[in-house]
């Protein structure tokens, strides 16, 4: 999985050094992956892309074969999912929506609104009497629930805790009962409410994943019968895992598929929605730099990268160190001055900004090391460019190759 394929390899190793750094994605391998992953699933579960790992649109193309819709998690990405692939459901979510954000999404027709407050519903209630006055708003409602046992055990594995705690996302449990009174006192005559939603870590291998699923699931059908409703959808959000310190431990969409499909058969009619990002399109995306100097420093040896975390914010948003392979150069150093080149057997790299952070991957083994060769950083197709400073410094932004 870090290895590039052939089609980045003669990418990265066939550019200018001016056009690196670069973005490479694997387009093909962005298919087969998916097609893969939704053929793990069982038909009663709906797969949505979480547009916000990477919301590249051709990459939002390469999925569309896919996935059932797509999840978007603000005004900008709404407005740009839906001109990049339309006419795929999308499902709007996120804290802190603004008026202008729902007229917009009520506008463009989108197919669920994932509330995260009783203020948030109250809005979209007023704005969708006057903007969609025609039309039932399709609702789900995000709780941050709270877990014990099983979930609560798999949510200690998870990298990026989104509930089960204090935190601003979704609405409170104690809230539910009253939330949904006012859908079945005729309060909201402009929504109808499909179902819950919750997405409550990030990082969660398939048993835990499993775990939170049935925890969601079985909360919402109490809910649901507690108040003589049907609630037809449960999305259990994203968070499926990735592991960037052994790339190898791919999230087991076998396994996930297979519980998945037993909590299907125990709800009978229920529609199953997941919404993963980083596991969908972290894969298909390398990033590809030139080597332009080689030096020590108390013992230490450096390789500083045209490049650096200004565009692949990734290990120091999480403190790993990004996966790569060296590829050495296929041409001759065109220099007059001596090419440097590594005299120890591990190399760290690092990029172009002023601070020790912008570190990409330490102690890589890269004996022979030399400038000009290439690096090749993979699992860069997800939270990686988008999430990155790029002005800080202001070198050149990278290129994008869809191969
Ligand atoms: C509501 C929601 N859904 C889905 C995701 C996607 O998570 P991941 O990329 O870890 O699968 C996120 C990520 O933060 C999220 O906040």
């Amino acid at each position: 999985m870090t290895a590039p394929t052939a089609a980045v390899r003669d990418r990265a190793l066939g550019l200018a050094p001016q056009e690196l750094p670069a973005y490479l994605y694997d387009l093909a391998a962005l298919d087969a992956h998916a097609a893969a992953v939704r053929a793990a699933l069982p038909p009663q579960v709906e797969l949505y892309y979480a547009a916000k790992a990477n919301p590249e649109p051709e990459i939002l193309a390469a999925l569309a074969p896919h996935v059932e819709g797509y999840e978007v998690s603000s005004g900008g990405e709404l407005t740009h999912v839906a001109k990049a692939v339309p006419e795929h459901p999308l499902a709007f979510g996120g804290p802190g929506k603004t008026p202008d954000e729902i007229t917009a999404a009520l506008e463009l027709g989108v197919a669920r609104f994932h509330v995260e407050s009783a203020h948030e519903l109250r809005m979209l209630a007023a704005i969708a009497a006057r903007v969609a006055p025609h039309t039932r708003v399709g609702v789900l409602l995000r709780f941050n629930l709270g877990l014990d046992g099983a979930s609560l055990d798999a949510l200690e594995g998870s990298s990026l805790t989104m509930g089960g705690r204090p935190t601003p996302f979704g609405l409170d449990p104690a809230e539910a009962d009253t939330v949904v009174a006012a859908f079945t006192d005729g309060s909201l005559p402009q929504l109808h409410l499909l179902g819950v939603h919750a997405h409550l870590a990030s990082g969660l291998d398939a048993p835990r994943q499993l775990a939170v699923a049935e925890t969601i699931v079985t909360w919402s059908q109490a809910l649901a019968r507690r108040h003589g409703i049907r609630l037809a959808e449960v999305n259990v959000g994203g968070g499926m895992s990735v592991d960037y310190t052994d790339p190898g431990a791919l999230f087991d969409w076998a396994r996930y598929g297979e519980g998945l499909a037993l909590l299907c058969a125990a709800h009978p009619g229920l529609t199953l929605r997941i919404e993963p990002g980083r596991a969908l399109s972290a894969y298909c995306g390398w990033y590809a730099t030139e080597v332009l100097d080689v030096k020590q420093s108390h013992g230490e040896e450096f390789a500083v990268v045209r490049g650096g975390t200004h565009h692949l914010r990734t290990p120091a948003a999480k403190g790993h160190d990004q996966p790569c392979t060296v590829l050495p150069a296929r041409d001759p150093w065109p220099h007059p001055w001596p090419r440097s080149e590594a005299r120890q057997g591990r190399v760290t790299f690092a990029g172009q900004l002023c601070t020790p952070k912008d570190v990409l991957s330490r102690r890589v083994p890269a004996a022979g090391l030399r400038a000009g060769d290439r690096v090749v950083f993979a699992m860069a197709g997800a939270y990686a460019w988008n999430i990155s400073h790029h002005d800080f410094l202001m070198h050149p932004r990278p290129g994008f190759h869809f191969l």
